[in-house]
């Protein structure tokens, strides 16, 4: 069968998700992900600097890159003219989910409801990000889901800490973990490539611990 981007992503286990305000510093970041381990990462487009970012990542090989923050048509045709593999919106909009597809590009809308679940099944979907994680119940609203749901995988994300990953990673349901503790937009900003590289690392060592 063919490995799909979801399943890359799932491979590895978790999903940065970068917020950069300097579009000058993706090379650096693009090298501390790949020196880390982490061959994959969501550039939101929540800044000015996004789609200037994605497009600079997305131009390494050793990378998976998609774009976060998708909202607009629009946006997954900039995103897609800019190299990204795969979109994750906030939430599901079903305009955005069809486009994304029609350009080639897997689709990880958030749902936050039942309802919103429905709505992406129908729409052929079988992942989804689960948005905001945390506030929303965490891992028991992901076994809540899990009843009616059974086959649907989960890309929580929103408010999940380092030290949550084994909760999380340990249900089948969850595809990937996705945050910004691997390299945070401070980490980004204070250009502390190091630090994200050693995060990086950490997260990537947490992630074979704990599905060993
Ligand atoms: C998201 O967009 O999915 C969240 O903002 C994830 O980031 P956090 O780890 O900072 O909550």
């Amino acid at each position: 069968m063919e490995t799909t981007v979801v399943d890359r992503i799932a491979d590895v286990g978790v999903l940065p998700v970068i917020v950069i305000d300097d579009p000058h510093t993706a090379s650096d970041l693009a090298d501390a992900l790949i020196a880390g381990g982490l061959p994959v990462a969501e550039v939101t487009l929540r800044t000015a600097a996004g789609l200037e970012a994605l497009r600079t990542l997305a131009q390494r090989s050793e990378l998976l890159v998609g774009a976060g923050t998708v909202i607009t048509e629009r946006d997954v045709e900039l995103c897609a003219d800019a190299g990204a593999r795969f979109i994750v919106s906030p939430g599901f909009d079903r305009l955005v989910v069809e486009r994304a597809m029609s350009l080639g590009l897997e689709a990880l809308p958030g749902i936050a409801t039942s309802t919103e679940i429905q709505a992406a099944l129908r729409s052929g979907l079988t992942t989804v990000k689960v948005f905001p994680a945390e506030r929303l119940g965490g891992v028991g609203l992901l076994d809540a889901f899990g009843g009616p749901f059974p086959d649907l995988r989960f890309l929580p994300s929103g408010g999940i800490a380092e030290d949550q990953l084994a909760e999380y990673l340990s249900r089948r349901s969850v595809a990937a973990v996705s945050g910004s503790w691997m390299a945070t937009r401070s980490a980004i900003s204070a250009q502390d490539f190091d630090g994200i590289r050693e995060a990086c690392a950490r997260t990537v060592a947490r992630v074979s611990e704990i599905r060993a």
